[in-house]
């Protein structure tokens, strides 16, 4: 027997030893130790067996001293530091599907062990079941909840020994034995689900039995390979080419049904308030496409136009994020400004061989290349260079791009967002005036309409957009083939009092959201407090206004009343407007004086009945209502 160790160094060792299946000691051995935790026996003919040696220091000795039944040869293999301890029946349930121990298998689901557990190292015990060929797991675990499609966290054994701090040693031995000994350990394997596995290994039941479970024949790994590229056997390509067309069918019927149930412009309303054209307008070209009906050699093209903080970016985010799943991969943000000089063409695309920075490739290439179906925001496009332009005009001209490297980049498929503020102070005049107008001619028409939404809703006018802003961009871009490029220009306007008012209920349950979860306050308002608020608005910054008058005229106190232990947890707080109803007497509220818009706050402490004002020390300055926004 030869043993290498060193038990100073190492808190706990596994060692691996072939022993003689069918000798009665063994067998008594086995019988002993599986019922203590952390050792596990297999069943396969190689008769591996893994034992913890802290723990089983006396059962190693009675082992070695009954003589000449093992004939072990022990590494040094594994250990297992605090930090990667997992589960202990976890352990028992992945250690039971490697040996084939399915009755113990049953034995541990049906006493609550998640079927969807996973190995230390990242794989799942269905993954487990697939790539060792035991069928009945495999359906056991499946009738009793694992997800089919759930992807390995296993990189290879280097990059995983480095992410989990261990030896790569110990990472080799325990894939091996405890996963499986057939796989090439320099491949990469993240984010292979059960069904690749079951591919890889060649198992047509296992395949069958996975894919009629849901599993996803079209889920990519880490590489982008479906489970098809792992294919051996001409009859699993057949197998799997008609589950993947099938699948792919009712994942399109799938989502088709649940945009005809919840359609894009309700999920986006959820997110936007206000800029109703702006949304119909997106969602309608994101319609067309997704039904088919679009020009496929190229690109879709938007220009978002309006003035700063009204949700330009806003949109474009929430876009991509129903787009793309990943929206760190699917959302490429870009700002031109970054792109003024002509150098700096080099730094989108790449520089040519031979230049500094060739090897890094473009801020877009590199991105696009990983996302090529990404929505890429371009911000503040007029401040870009002429050059840059002319390479954005071929991107959304041709649907590809060539990097530094001469590698082209097809994507035909990405939705090309472009931000500007010009324009932007004539657009936010033009609707207030036509707000202006609608609110009038309802007056004069005595048509009785009472619904101040209704009224503050504009359209802009064709003559606007062709005689006022056309010519302004026309004469910062300076091409007219640009701008015939671009599928819309989407105009977001300055938001209503209505829109205001939603703005800074979201903004006030946001923070009475982080008020209970944080410090367990409940914070509530009154509706006043609601116009009060609204007033700050500044049209030139937009939501970042009302963000701003919000942390300005409540938090501030919130947070001086809390460093004055003025609150407690438990508490209720409310904001108020004192003496609101007084002051205004049917006026608008706008026309109060700035002193009487004071909003305060008011507690009610556990187990009080009353609310009481809370009053700040006379050195304390909880709040300065009277600073104007951005000054
Ligand atoms: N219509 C809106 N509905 C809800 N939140 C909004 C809206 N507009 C802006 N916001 C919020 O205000 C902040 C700034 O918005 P956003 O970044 O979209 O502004 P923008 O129009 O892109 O401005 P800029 O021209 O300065 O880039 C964000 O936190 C966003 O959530
Ligand atoms: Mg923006």
């Amino acid at each position: 027997m030869a043993v290498r160790l060193s038990r100073q160094i190492f808190q706990k060792v596994i060692y691996r030893c072939t022993a003689n299946n069918h000798s009665p000691v063994f067998k008594s051995f086995v019988k002993a130790t599986t019922k203590r935790q952390n050792v596990r026996f297999s069943s396969s003919g190689t008769s591996v067996s893994t034992l913890s040696f802290n723990r089983n220091k006396k059962l190693w000795g009675q082992l070695i001293a009954s003589g000449g039944i093992f004939s072990a040869t022990f590494g040094l293999v594994f250990i297992r530091k605090a930090e990667c301890q997992v589960d202990e029946r976890n352990n028992q349930l992945l250690a039971a599907i490697k040996d084939g121990n399915n009755r113990e298998v049953k034995r541990l689901l049906k006493g609550g062990v998640s079927p969807n557990c996973r190995h230390v190292l990242g794989w799942t015990a269905l993954q487990q079941a697939a790539v060792n060929r035991n069928l009945e797991v495999v359906k056991f675990l499946l009738e009793v909840g694992a997800d089919p499609n759930l992807g390995d966290e296993f990189v290879n054994v280097n990059i995983t020994s480095r992410e989990k701090r261990l030896n790569t040693l110990q990472v080799l031995m325990a894939r091996e034995e405890d996963f499986c000994d057939r796989l090439n350990n320099a491949a990469n394997f993240k984010d292979c689900t059960a069904l690749h596995y079951a591919v890889l290994v060649d198992d047509r039941n296992i395949v069958e039995t996975l894919l009629q479970a849901g599993a996803d024949p079209t889920k990519e790994n880490a590489l982008g390979h479906t489970p098809i590229m792992y294919v051996r056997s001409n009859t699993m390509r057949d197998l799997l080419q008609n589950r993947e067309k099938e699948f792919q069918e009712k994942k399109l019927e799938r989502e088709a049904e649940e945009r005809r149930k919840y359609p894009l412009e309700n999920r986006l309303k959820e997110f936007i308030i206000g800029q109703e054209g702006a949304i119909n307008m997106v969602a309608s070209a994101i319609r067309r496409k997704e039904n088919g009906w679009y020009d496929e050699d190229h690109p879709l093209v938007f220009l978002f136009l309006g003035s700063s903080g009204i949700g330009k970016t806003e949109l474009a985010k929430q876009v991509a994020k129903y787009l793309h799943k990943d929206i760190r991969k699917g959302f490429i943000r870009i700002d031109m400004s970054e792109y003024q000089e002509r150098h700096e063409v080099a730094k989108f695309i790449g520089s040519p061989p031979g230049y500094v920075g060739h090897e890094e490739g473009g801020q877009l290439t590199k991105k696009l290349k990983e996302c090529p179906t990404a929505v890429v925001l371009f911000d503040e496009v007029d401040k870009a260079h002429p050059d840059v332009l002319t390479i954005m005009l071929q991107l959304f001209d041709e649907g590809r791009l060539t990097d530094g490297k001469g590698n082209t980049i097809e994507c035909k498929d990405a939705i090309f967002i472009m931000t500007s503020n010009l324009a932007s102070e004539e657009i936010a005049q033009h609707a207030l005036d036509l707000r202006e107008e609608s609110k009038l001619a309802n007056k004069q028409k005595s048509t009785g309409v009472d619904n101040t939404e209704l009224l503050e809703m504009v359209t802009i006018s064709r003559n606007f957009k062709d005689f006022v802003v056309r010519p302004i961009l026309k004469r910062n871009f300076r091409r007219d083939e640009f701008l015939g490029r671009i599928n819309e220009i989407v105009y977001f306007l300055p938001f209503s009092r209505s829109e205001l008012s939603k703005l800074v209920t979201k903004e006030l349950e946001f923070w009475a959201k982080r008020a209970a979860n944080k410090h367990s306050i409940e914070l509530m308002w009154d509706h006043h407090v609601v116009d009060v608020l609204a007033d700050g608005y500044d049209v030139h910054y937009g939501a970042r206004s009302i963000k701003h008058e919000v942390e300005r005229q409540v938090v501030t106190q919130l947070a001086m009343a809390h460093e004055q232990q003025m609150i407690s947890k438990g508490a209720s707080i409310r904001i108020v407007v004192p003496n609101y109803s007084d002051l205004t007497k049917g006026k608008n509220i706008s026309g109060m004086e700035p002193n009487n818009r004071v909003i305060k706050l008011q507690i009610k402490r556990q187990g009080a009945k009353e609310f009481t004002d809370l009053k700040f020390k006379s050195s304390a300055n909880a709040f300065s209502v009277n600073d104007s926004f951005g000054s």
